[in-house]
């Protein structure tokens, strides 16, 4: 494995030699039971297709219309049901955890067109308790070649526990059930707007219309990536907030003057408000810049190539960068890389400032850039943005916030806050 952190080899590894890398049959082998042959794991024919249909469904009409609308109903719930409950009792919570919650509901709801209802149950949902059951496994594989032999010794020991197979069954059975749900009321001839129906009448790679199994992939792949990504996003954001009170400060004046009564309860004019909040924005880029969610990526070389640094990559060779310590590098950030200072993201103009992917690449670059990227920054932000209009949140102190190991970047043991409703 080449590692690397100059923009110019990952420029060139992402975007420049594109044709001259794919993904791993490490990253594919380790993820098949949850991913499947989803986006995520897919090389050539079957990511194209993919990737060109699912540009379809994420066009302006249906972030502005639809995906803003979910978000604002779900952070709806979670303030009604959680936050206001909670607030001002002295009881502190895991915010990381809720805002999971709030990120998985609305990306189901939006690929799938369903409602989980892990908002308002008070106990684990099984489908949520397996998905992250098979993450967790998938992030060890890539680490740990005796994960599957582990799992299956385990299932002799402890025949009562469930074992990955059950955790793997009770997603299929769920999705599979969904998808006939929606096969039987499309032929009814009702109208949907979430992904799968979309899909349902999308082609694949031969043009010929998705199987049950090929549906299963493509949107449950939506699901894994938007969940855990925004979700630890928001609470990294969150943190770093509450640790610069001036920081803080600042975005809850920006809050104050854009998130009006009127702007809440009005779609599309939420999300048109939210792009001109560029404080947060340079907040929410500066957040993922030191706390980048994909804090390590990786391609392996199908050719035999050459980086722009020089260094010689043979056929099979896996080229990796790290975002994580590229934002740490004072030859990439000049000599505040390391502290928190969201003005670097804003120009003089008072525009916000685009820096290069290769430089930033916690969305990727080139033809496999996220997908994603605005529905998560419009998220965030929304989330972000109602929470902090309603209520005063403060840091339990003593708490030891660092990085878990895992497939993302969560913060390893949650982030705990005390809330208070602010006064309007
Ligand atoms: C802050 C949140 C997010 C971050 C930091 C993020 C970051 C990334 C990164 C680094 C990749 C490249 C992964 C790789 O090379 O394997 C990626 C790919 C992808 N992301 Fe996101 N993502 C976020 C949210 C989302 C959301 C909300 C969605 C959609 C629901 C999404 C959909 C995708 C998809 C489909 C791909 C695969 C694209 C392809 O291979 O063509 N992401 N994302």
């Amino acid at each position: 494995m080449i590692m690397t952190i100059d923009p110019r080899n990952i420029n060139h590894v992402a975007k420049d030699n594109f044709s001259s890398y794919a993904k791993g049959d490490n990253v594919i082998k380790a993820g098949i039971e949850l991913f499947g042959h989803g986006i995520f794991v897919a090389n050539g024919e079957q990511w194209r297709y993919q990737r060109k249909a699912a540009s379809i469904v994420f066009n302006t009409v249906n972030f502005r219309d639809n995906f803003t609308q979910v978000f604002v109903k779900e952070i709806n719930i979670l303030s009604k049901y959680v936050f206001d409950e909670k607030a001002g009792t002295g009881e502190a919570i895991d915010f990381q955890g809720f805002i999971s919650n709030f990120t998985l509901e609305s990306f189901v709801k939006i690929g799938f067109g369903k409602n989980l209802n892990i908002l308002t149950s008070k106990d684990k949902v099984p489908f949520v308790v397996s998905f992250e059951h098979c993450q967790d496994v998938m992030f060890n594989r890539l680490l740990d070649p005796f994960t599957n032999i582990r799992d299956k010794i385990n299932s002799i020991l402890h025949p009562n526990e469930l074992s990955h197979k059950d955790h793997v069954k009770t997603i299929n059975d769920f999705v599979y059930s969904l998808i006939n749900e929606r096969r039987e009321q499309l032929k009814q001839g009702y109208e949907f707007q979430d992904m799968l129906s979309r899909f349902m009448k999308a082609c694949n790679e031969d043009g010929k219309a998705l199987n049950d199994k090929e549906l299963r992939d493509i949107v449950l792949n939506f699901v894994i990536a938007g969940r855990d990504t925004t979700a630890q996003t928001i609470s990294w954001l969150l943190y770093y907030a509450l640790s610069y009170p001036e920081v803080e400060a600042k975005l809850v004046e920006e809050v104050d003057k854009y998130i009006t009564e009127e702007v809440e309860n009005d779609a599309p004019k939420l999300y048109e408000t939210i792009k001109k909040m560029i404080y947060a924005h340079a907040v929410l880029h500066e957040t993922l810049r030191l706390d980048p969610i994909v804090g390590n990526n990786a391609r392996t070389a199908i050719k035999d190539d050459i980086l722009p640094d020089g260094t010689q990559v043979r056929k099979g060779d896996m080229v990796s960068w790290n975002p994580y310590s590229m934002a740490r590098s004072e030859k990439i950030w000049g000599p505040d890389a390391k502290e928190f200072k969201p003005e670097r993201w804003i120009l003089p103009n008072g525009e916000l400032a685009r820096e290069s992917s290769a430089k930033w690449p916690a969305f990727h670059l080139g033809p496999r850039v996220c997908l994603g990227k605005h529905l998560a920054i419009l998220e965030a932000l929304v989330g972000l943005s109602f929470l902090l209009k309603r209520y005063k949140f403060r840091l339990v102190p003593g708490q030891n916030i660092t990085h878990a190991a895992a497939l993302t970047h969560p913060i390893k043991d949650g982030l705990h806050v005390f809330i208070e409703k602010r006064q309007p």
